[in-house]
C-alpha cells in the first residue's frame, strides 16, 4: 500500500533508507561498509526530512508491507521548482513497480512545477525510473579527498554573508535554477551552515559550506571558482567532497582537481522541465 506519509513513519524510514542504500553498495561491486554519517550530517539529513514532511505533505508517500515501511518518496516545492530528497525501497520489493508508483505520487504533487531537479543514484533501476518518468539525465563526477591546502590560492573579495545578503542568494538562486530555497535555506543556517559572498560590482554569487562545500551560485566561472576556493578551505580537516560536477561545470572539476580531491563517477543529474541554466552552479544533492 502507498499513501501519504505521517511522522511515525519516520523511524521506519530511516531503516528502510539503510537497507536499501546496503544494497545498492553491494549491486554497484563497492567494498566494505558505507561509512558511517557523522553525527552532524545525520542530524542535518534528519532535519531536512522532517521539514520536508511540515512544508511539503503533499509531497511524502510511504510504501508499507504489513504495516512495515518499506520504502518511501520525498518532494519539496519552492516558487514553482519542484526537487526530489528521497527516493528508495528495501531490496526484498524491489523491482515489482513499488520504486515507479512512489515515484509518481511525489511528481504529482509538483503537477504545475515549471521545473524538477533531482540528483539520481548510480543504480540503474532509479536511473531507468527517472528518465522514463521524462527527465534528461546529465551524467556527473564527484570529487572527495583531503584538501591540498597550500594549493589553495588567495582570493579576494569573498566575504562572509549574513542575514542581508539572503535577498542576493534568492536573487541568484532564481537567476541560475529558477527558483530560492527559502525556507530550505533558513534551515540548513539554522544548522550552523556559513554562507560566503561577493558582491563587487556584476560578479556575484553565493557559496553555503555544512562540513564541506554544499551550494555554489554565481554570475560566471571565475566567481564561482573563487569561492568553491574559499567553501573548500573553509570546510574542517578531514575528508571533504564537491558534488555533482556535470560536464558543463569545468570551473569546479578544474578547482577540484587543483585541491587534490579524487573524481568518481557520481549519479546524474536529472532535469525536467524549466530548471534555469544551472550554470555556474553546483547544487544540493537533496535540496538541490
Ligand atoms: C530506485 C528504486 C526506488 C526503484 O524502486 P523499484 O521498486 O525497484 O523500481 P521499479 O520496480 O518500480 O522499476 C524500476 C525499473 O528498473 C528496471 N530494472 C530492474 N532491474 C534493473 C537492472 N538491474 N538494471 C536496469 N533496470 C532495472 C525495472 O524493470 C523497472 O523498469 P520498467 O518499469 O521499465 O520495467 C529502488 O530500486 C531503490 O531503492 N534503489 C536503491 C536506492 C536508490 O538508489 N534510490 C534512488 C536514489 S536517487
Amino acid at each position: 500500500m502507498i499513501r501519504p506519509m505521517v511522522a511515525d513513519d519516520l523511524p521506519g524510514l530511516v531503516n528502510s533508507s539503510t537497507a536499501a542504500f546496503a544494497n545498492l553498495r553491494q549491486r554497484l561491486g563497492l567494498t566494505g561498509s558505507a561509512p558511517s554519517p557523522a553525527p552532524r550530517r545525520k542530524e542535518v539529513g534528519e532535519a531536512i526530512v522532517r521539514q520536508l514532511l511540515d512544508l511539503d505533505a503533499a509531497g511524502a508517500w510511504t510504501a508499507l508491507i504489513d504495516n512495515s515501511v518499506v520504502g518511501v518518496a520525498m518532494a519539496g516545492l519552492r516558487e514553482g521548482l519542484w526537487f526530489l530528497a528521497q527516493l528508495h525501497l528495501v531490496p526484498a520489493y524491489q523491482g515489482r513497480g513499488i520504486g515507479r508508483r512512489l515515484l509518481e505520487a511525489a511528481i504529482a504533487y509538483g503537477g504545475q512545477a515549471k521545473g524538477m531537479l533531482l540528483h539520481s543514484s548510480l543504480d540503474p533501476q532509479a536511473m531507468r525510473c527517472y528518465q522514463r518518468a521524462g527527465f534528461a539525465l546529465e551524467p556527473a563526477l564527484q570529487a572527495a579527498g583531503q584538501l591540498r591546502r597550500r594549493a589553495v590560492p588567495a582570493v579576494s573579495g569573498v566575504h562572509p554573508g549574513g542575514p542581508e545578503h539572503l535577498d542576493l542568494v534568492a536573487d541568484l538562486d532564481r537567476a541560475q535554477r529558477g527558483g530560492a530555497h527559502g525556507p530550505d535555506l533558513e534551515l540548513l543556517l539554522g544548522l550552523g551552515a556559513e554562507v560566503f559572498i561577493i558582491d563587487s560590482g556584476p560578479h556575484r554569487g553565493y557559496a553555503l559550506v555544512q562540513d564541506e562545500p554544499r551550494i555554489v551560485a554565481a554570475t560566471d566561472a571565475a566567481t564561482a571558482q573563487a569561492l568553491l576556493w574559499t567553501a573548500l578551505a573553509e570546510s574542517p580537516d578531514g575528508e571533504v567532497g564537491v558534488q555533482v560536477l556535470r560536464a558543463d561545470q569545468q570551473w569546479a572539476i578544474d578547482v577540484s582537481v587543483r585541491a587534490g580531491l579524487q573524481l568518481r563517477p557520481t549519479g546524474p543529474l536529472c532535469r525536467r522541465g524549466d530548471t534555469g541554466t544551472l550554470a555556474p552552479y553546483l547544487p544540493h544533492t537533496a535540496l538541490l
